[in-house]
């Protein structure tokens, strides 16, 4: 079967079964051009909610997945491909902040959504990569614990010098591993690139670039701009998306070694399986018990309510 063939039987599929797809923009081109929504992690969370459709298939890591149920708990959620986790999201759990707070407990605990829904149930307010300055900046308290990317936490911090901001030592495996002569390189086989970066990255990455901001404050920024073109500093995905958006422009990867793994996984076939298996028990749903979900939403409740 080919590709355009596999596509159409998932379209129909989704349609008889009232599903909705949600695609994060680091998966493959062809899951993007088969999802009903796609984005960033806050618009992904904010789409889940958008959505009439009875059912929901993420396509990304499992925290997103959580999110978008913990945001529409009377949907059934489903994540394509069981194994796709975020290992930042996984780094630190409910009792090590939990002991870290009760040393310093008039810090705000901000929590990237890149965390589970468990640690959710201990942290005071979320923010995605789009949302994190906008957040820091309308919180009362100017104390606080920044969990668990120090990398977003140092970018915040370095915006925001009235904020008195502990970090803890996490982060994204595949932005943190960029490196400063990575970037040089890159910039020496395209001098006349405007170079973008994902403030995952380590700030001496950081500190190079033209552009800083979440996926999609990137791809805007690119598609906005007057330059021609372009080095990448994010997941390898976001360029080859922005090629096939801007096809006047070039972009290039920063390296091509900036792939996640996790977001990786999720394949066509793991789409099919999941929208055939939801009734059988075979796809992977998002279980969670009711007191989980309405501790662990206040958090993404509060970033909601101060503006996302
Ligand atoms: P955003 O989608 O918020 O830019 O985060 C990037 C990322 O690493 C997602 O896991
Ligand atoms: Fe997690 Fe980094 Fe992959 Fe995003 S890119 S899912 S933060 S490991």
């Amino acid at each position: 079967m080919t590709v355009r063939e596999l596509q159409d039987k998932i379209i129909k599929l989704k349609k008889e079964t009232n599903t909705a797809i949600l695609a994060h923009s680091y998966q493959a081109r062809e899951i993007v051009e088969i999802a009903d929504f796609t984005g960033d992690s806050y618009k992904l969370s904010v789409d889940a909610t958008k959505t009439d459709a009875e059912n929901i298939i993420f396509c990304g890591v499992h925290f997103m997945a959580e999110t978008a149920k913990m945001l529409s708990p009377q949907k059934r959620v489903f994540l394509a491909n069981k194994d796709a986790g975020c290992p930042m999201a996984e780094q630190m759990d409910k009792d090590l902040i939990s002991q870290i707070h009760a040393m310093e407990p008039d810090r705000t605990v901000v929590a990237y959504i890149n965390t589970t829904a468990e640690l959710k149930t201990v942290c005071d307010v979320c923010v995605t990569s789009s949302s994190a300055l906008r957040i820091v900046r309308a919180l009362d308290n100017d104390k606080l614990l920044f969990i668990p990317d120090c990398n977003l936490g140092s970018w915040v911090q370095a915006q925001c010098p009235e904020k008195d901001i502990k970090l803890l030592s996490g982060g994204c495996p595949t932005h943190a591993a960029l490196t400063v002569a990575e970037v040089k390189k890159a910039k020496e086989e395209h001098p006349d690139a405007l170079f973008l970066v994902h403030p995952e990255c380590v700030p001496a990455v950081v500190a190079l670039a033209d552009y800083a901001g979440s996926t999609s404050g990137i791809m805007k920024f690119a598609m906005e701009s007057d330059a021609k073109e372009f080095i990448i500093g994010t997941e390898t995905s976001i360029a080859e998306h922005l090629q096939y958006e801007c096809p006047d422009k070039k972009f290039y990867p920063v390296t091509k070694n900036i792939v996640c793994r996790n977001m990786k996984l999720t394949t066509l076939p793991d789409v099919y399986n999941t929208l055939a298996g939801m009734d059988s028990g075979e796809a992977f749903e998002i279980l969670m018990s009711d007191e989980l979900i309405a501790s662990a939403r206040k958090c993404i409740d509060e970033m909601i309510r101060l503006g996302g």
